[in-house]
């Protein structure tokens, strides 16, 4: 495999790389119908973290779905890396994630029984490779989160601030253009979820990735290239910076 630190062949910095329009979302519960997004409308840019900060219920999660290609909306458009995902089937939808896709979710979701190296090494063995061959790229995937102390570990030893950066090494060791994190930092304390935070930025950066985290912590704004706020299943603000808003 490639290099895992070079910056992605084509990814260029500001490059327009997710345009969701007017995404309207509702989940059936019986027979009420919850209306979650209501015209969602947003542009993701290579090589920034985009934050999309909003309360509890606001459509955070239903939001990254839909950019990540794990939901579809009812109406509206949503492209990403030039694809219409609206109009890809199901399948089709499966291995734009598997290709370009990355999530890191708050719970951290590691096996219990895996050393960190062996839960990165999980995900490209899962992409076909084989177990010899893949070691290299999780040691750098580790290196590229600053964990290449702890490789041998087991999540019962690693601190919450770890166990999210082998978390965000599984995620990127595919080298997926998009990097998407929902609530990242909600389990750690204000420290690790700042360095967290900093962590997924310095990724943008450094790869051309498009990062996307979704929180209702606004601690995280200062580490954004780009905040948007959400409510009510709708983009009501956007800030290229948080000094913006002082
Ligand atoms: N799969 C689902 N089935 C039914 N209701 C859902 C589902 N997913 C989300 N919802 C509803 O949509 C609301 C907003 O969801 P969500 O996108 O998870 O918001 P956030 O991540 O901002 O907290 C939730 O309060 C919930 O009631
Ligand atoms: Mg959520």
């Amino acid at each position: 495999m490639a290099d895992l630190l070079a910056v992605h062949e084509s990814a260029i910095s500001g490059e327009l790389t997710i345009r969701v329009r007017e995404a309207v979302r509702s989940f059936r519960t019986g027979a009420t119908l919850t209306p979650v997004l209501r015209g969602f409308t947003a542009d993701f840019r290579a090589g920034e973290l985009t934050l999309v900060v909003g309360p509890s219920g606001s459509g955070k999660t239903t939001a990254l779905g839909l950019l990540g290609g794990l939901l579809r909306p009812d109406s509206g458009s949503v492209h990403a890396l030039g694809q219409d995902l609206t109009s890809l089937s199901p399948r089709e939808l499966e291995g734009f994630r598997l290709r370009h896709c990355g999530f890191v979710f708050q719970s951290f979701n590691l096996f219990s029984a895996l050393t960190a190296r062996e839960q990165v090494m999980l995900v490209l063995q899962y992409l076909g490779h084989p177990p010899e061959a893949v070691r290299p790229d999780a040691d750098a995937a580790l290196a590229e989160v600053g964990l290449s102390a702890r490789a041998d570990l087991r999540p019962q030893a690693l601190s919450g601030g770890e166990k999210q950066r082998v978390a965000i090494a599984r995620a990127l060791c595919k080298r997926p253009r998009i990097l998407l994190a929902d609530e990242p930092t909600s389990a750690l304390d204000r420290e690790n979820g700042e360095n967290i935070a900093g962590l997924l930025r310095e990724i943008a950066h450094r790869r051309g990735a498009t990062v996307v985290a979704v929180t209702h912590d606004p601690r995280l704004l200062r580490h954004a290239d780009r905040i948007l706020e959400i409510e009510d299943g709708r983009i009501v603000r956007e800030r290229t910076s948080a000094l913006e808003s002082l």
